[in-house]
């Protein structure tokens, strides 16, 4: 199996002219979570049609990749029951913080390539385009996971960039960042790096006041596919699932998400939205 290095070749060498020692961290564990929380967790992107699908199918409702619970928290506050699974207990954590011993909220520590819930749910969303995070195999196992667990006539939904947010995600960048945290606004470098012929990118994000000689650098990290929803779509079909509806989500000025909706199409339909294009 081919090494991949964490590190984009502009963070290796900022630290190494700044005489400091590099530790990756991985996005989604430890200090990366209450990262990824200030980044990410207050944006309310997708919340809208993930409440939208889910006031059209039954209970209860599958969140892959569920994280810190972005997507989950609206939905169980709305009244939904939703299992909650992801690969990392550290997001899980932060979403059963969040909304401690909910009835209406179960939290699974699982592989979304490789689970076994034992009970089957009329709504599958994978949200804030994370099936990115999985290559070619990792998602033919999703998919086959997903048709376990889809109830008959069930919903899976999933997102991915589209249009100049597709073009930003293709091309490298090396810019800073202003992050808000509890004690202020801090400033982060972000570096993209494109690879493997122009299917991946390697994401790196470093404080700036942590870069200093001899210090050790946390250096937050992930690694993401390329997709574009067509390729995506293609791959559903060629799984078994219904051509999906592609819908744009409505996002910021400038970000372009779209929203594929699928079913499998054996199943008898019992009412919900009609994603057979
Ligand atoms: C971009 S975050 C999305 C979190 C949340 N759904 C949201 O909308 O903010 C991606 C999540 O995928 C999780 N993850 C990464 N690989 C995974 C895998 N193979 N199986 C399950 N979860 C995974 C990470 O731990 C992280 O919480």
């Amino acid at each position: 199996m081919r090494m991949t290095q964490p590190l984009t070749e502009t963070i290796g060498a900022r630290l190494r002219a700044a005489g400091a020692v590099a530790r990756a961290q991985d996005l989604y564990e430890g200090a990366g979570t209450d990262f990824y929380e200030r980044l990410v967790g207050g944006d309310p992107v997708e919340i809208r049609e993930v409440l939208a699908l889910a006031r059209t199918t039954g209970d209860p409702i599958l969140d892959l990749a569920a994280g810190s619970g972005r997507l989950t928290i609206p939905l169980v506050r709305s009244g939904r029951r939703v299992t909650a699974l992801d690969s990392s207990s550290d997001m899980l954590s932060r979403l059963r913080r969040a909304l401690p011993d909910h009835p209406l909220l179960d939290g699974v520590v699982a592989d979304m390539r490789s689970f076994a819930l034992g009970r089957v749910f009329p709504l599958i969303v994978l949200g804030a385009t994370s099936i990115t995070l999985l290559d070619r195999a990792g998602r033919a196992r999703l998919y086959a996971a997903v048709q376990g667990h889809l109830a008959a006539g069930g919903v899976f939904a999933l997102t991915v960039a589209g249009g100049a947010s597709a073009t930003e995600l293709s091309s490298p960048q090396d810019r800073e960042i202003t992050v808000p945290g509890p004690d202020g606004a801090q400033t982060y470098l972000f570096s993209q790096q494109i690879e493997d012929g122009g299917s991946t990118r390697l994401v790196n994000w470093v404080r700036v006041a942590d870069v200093a000689p001899h210090a050790e650098v946390t250096v937050l990290t992930s690694r993401l596919r390329l997709l574009d929803a067509h390729h995506l779509a293609r791959e559903l079909v060629d799984a078994g699932f219904v051509t999906p509806a592609i819908t744009a989500v409505r996002a910021h000025p400038g970000v372009d998400i779209l929203l594929l909706a699928t079913t499998w199409p054996d199943a008898p339909r019992r009412g919900g939205p009609d994603v057979r294009g």
